[in-house]
This record gives structure tokens, sequence and C-alpha cells, in this order.
């Protein structure tokens, strides 16, 4: 159970936000307080997997992540005329094929990558009272948390997080949740968020051509409020890794995510029924397709299942930005996909709506998106 020093009760957490009424169920725990300073020496039993869902981490899945390996895609070579058309069919298949590639060369300055992992990490290095002050609240997903939900007794991720948004840039959650400490952080997440934008427009546009739309059709479609979330996610060691996970299985929910990993073996994504480890590549970028475009290519291209596993001995962190449609916009698979051969495999639903049936849930695999078809939807 929690300790009692780093258990937030209900009543500071409802202190240091005040303007929400829900309430916990239960305490939150930062893992990172249970793991680094507490220092317990076994996986207390909300964290524990059951056992379909731990992960196998003998050696033999090393032996599969060495001969599936995720694509690796030269960004550059779109400059290329010569090039470029074997670089957008490289983008197609890695989007049809496996819904997860690594860029290199994407523009993106290694520089202002070593320091969006600096400041990440010197937010985490903080105080637990310093990053409490932006405590999320069940009500709310933004800011630092140890859960999303409310729901009882599930099973809790080895991890902890940081999460706001960051684009459009007028929109953002600067006054609330942006930490003025380290005091790098807010300029240089501006500025990433910027790269990262542009490299979303520029690949939106890659995929529009791919799929045989106009290029600025998925951008479009993504509506006049398309918004990215930027996610911290942070995996303290843990003293038995076999037993849980640290960010449990799902797809993401959106439309496409950026993942800047460091060196720290940890995310695995699912191919041909197997979890696949994936081995970072320093300076690339990893891009995932997530719901809202499988369902816009009429399942095309898919958004695939990962999860985060941990280790004994090393924390790891990553940063996603999560590229969202607005809430209100209708997202459908695109007319000009579909014909007698290709009916419709998704059913027309708003952004918003299709969120609020993933947060009701919970991660749990796959389960939304292939709720949503039309052949078998329940409502
Ligand atoms: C996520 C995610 C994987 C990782 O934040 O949605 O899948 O390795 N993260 O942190
Ligand atoms: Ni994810």
């Amino acid at each position: 159970m929690a300790s009692e020093q780093s258990t937030v009760d209900c009543a500071e957490a409802a202190d240091m936000t005040s303007f929400e009424d829900l309430e916990w169920d239960e305490p939150v725990q930062s893992v990172q307080e249970l793991a680094e300073n507490d220092g317990v020496r076994i996986v207390p039993p909300m964290y524990i997997r059951p056992l379909p869902d731990r992960p196998q981490l003998e050696r033999r899945e090393e032996a599969i992540a060495m001969k599936q390996k995720i694509p690796v895609i030269d960004f550059s070579g779109l400059q290329d005329e010569r090039r470029k058309g074997f670089v957008m069919r490289e983008i197609a298949m890695a989007c049809e094929d496996w819904g997860f590639f690594q860029l290199t060369n994407h523009s993106i300055a290694p520089a202002l990558l070593e320091r969006v992992k600096r400041v990440a990490a010197q937010f985490f290095e903080l105080p637990l009272e310093e990053k409490q002050v932006y405590a999320n609240t069940p009500g709310s997903l933004t800011g630092y948390g140890s859960r999303m939900g409310i729901a009882k007794n599930s099973v809790l991720d080895w991890g902890d997080y940081f999460l706001h948004y960051v684009w459009p840039p007028e929109d953002r959650d600067v006054d609330e949740v942006w930490p003025d400490n380290p005091p790098a952080y807010r300029d240089t997440i501006d500025e990433y968020s910027r790269e990262i934008h542009n490299l979303y427009r520029n690949l939106m546009a890659v995929l529009s051509i791919n799929l045989g739309l106009k290029s600025a059709y998925l951008e479009r479609a993504f509506g006049k409020g398309a918004s990215h979330v930027l996610r911290i996610n942070y995996y303290p060691p843990c003293p038995q890794p076999h037993l849980t996970l640290g960010l449990g299985s799902h797809s993401d929910a959106g439309g496409m995510t950026f993942l800047l990993q460091d060196e720290v073996l940890g995310l695995q994504v699912k191919k041909n029924d197997k979890w696949t480890l994936v081995k970072p590549i320093s300076n690339a970028i990893l891009v995932n397709i997530a719901d809202q475009l499988q369902i816009i290519s009429n399942g095309k291209y898919k958004s695939v299942e990962h999860r985060a596993i941990v280790n004994k001995k090393k924390a790891r962190m990553t940063v996603a930005v999560f590229c969202n449609p607005a809430d209100d916009t209708i997202i459908s698979p695109a007319p000009a996909l579909l014909d007698a051969r290709h009916p419709p495999l998704y059913r027309p639903m708003t952004f918003g709506e299709f969120l609020a049936s993933f947060f009701k849930k919970g991660l749990d695999g796959k389960g939304y998106v292939e709720s949503f078809k039309t052949r078998n939807h329940h409502f």
C-alpha cells in the first residue's frame, strides 16, 4: 500500500487544485516516489497484471525483436526527386503493415531533442511537492498524474506522467499547467511543438497523397480545432518487472502520435500477435498511426496496439505528442476510398464522442476502434 508521506489523500488533492468536485476513490500514489524514495522491494498488488498481460522478459522476445524490425524511414529522401517515390512507398507500407515507423533526418535538430529530454527529466527530478502543484484531477487529464480515470480496482501502470496542451499556441494551458521550473521548460516545449507541428503537416500531406486523396485532405478532415497534446511518461525502475507494465496495452485514440524516446528499451508493438520490442535509434522520432486515421483510411492504415515494459535497473522516459482532430469534427471513412467492394467499416462519429467512450472504458487494448465498426456496433 501507499506509504503515509507520499500519499496524496483526497482532501489534499482537492485543496491543491480546488476547482474540482470529483474525488479520487483511492489515494493516488506517485510511482517514482514509491520506487525511488520509498524503495519498495516488491510490486504492490494493484500494479500486478493478470497472467496473460504480463510481459515475458526472457531472451526469446529479444530474438523476435531482432527479426521483426519496425521500419526506419529517412525523411530527407522526400527532398530528393530520385528517392522521393521510394520513400513515399516506404511510408505507405509502414502505415499499412506496422502502423509504426521510426523517422530519421526529420529536420528537428538533435540539440533540440536533447533539450526536450533534459527539461522533461528535470521536471521529474523536482521534489514531489513541486510536481504536485500541477496534480491532475479525476475530471481532467492534464497535469501531473499517476492514474487515469477514477475506476476502482483497476490495475495501475508502473509509471507517472505529465500532460498538457501544446497546439494550437493560442489554446495552450500555459498558466494552469506548463511549469515555470525548470526555467527552460516553456521555451523548449514551445519550440519543439512548432517543429512537431511542421512535421505533422508534412506527414499528413504524404499520407493523404499515398491514400489517393488531395494533399490537404487529412489535415482538413481533422477540423479547425485540431490540437496536439504532450505527455511525458516517466517509468521508474521496478523491482519485479515481469509482474507489471509501465503502460498497459492500448492503441492511441487520436490521429497520429510522435514519440521521443531515451536509450532505454521499453516500448513493445504488437505484430503478428507477438510483442516486438522497439530499439530506439538516437535522434529518431517514432511515429504511429492512431485510431482516427485508421477510421478515415477505412482500415487501410493500422492503429496498432502497443505497451511499455519496465526494467529493474533504469528509469525510462518518453515524450509523446498526440495529434488529435477537433472534438466536434465528425470523423468518417473518406468517401473517395469507398465503393461497392469497399463499404465503410466505421460509422461517422465526432472525435469527442469517441474519446468519451475511450475514457469510460479505460486503456484496454484495441476495443474502442473495433467496437465502432459498423457491422457490430452496439448503438
Ligand atoms: C503513449 C505511449 C509508449 C512509451 O504515451 O501513448 O504509448 O514507450 N507511450 O512511453
Ligand atoms: Ni500510446
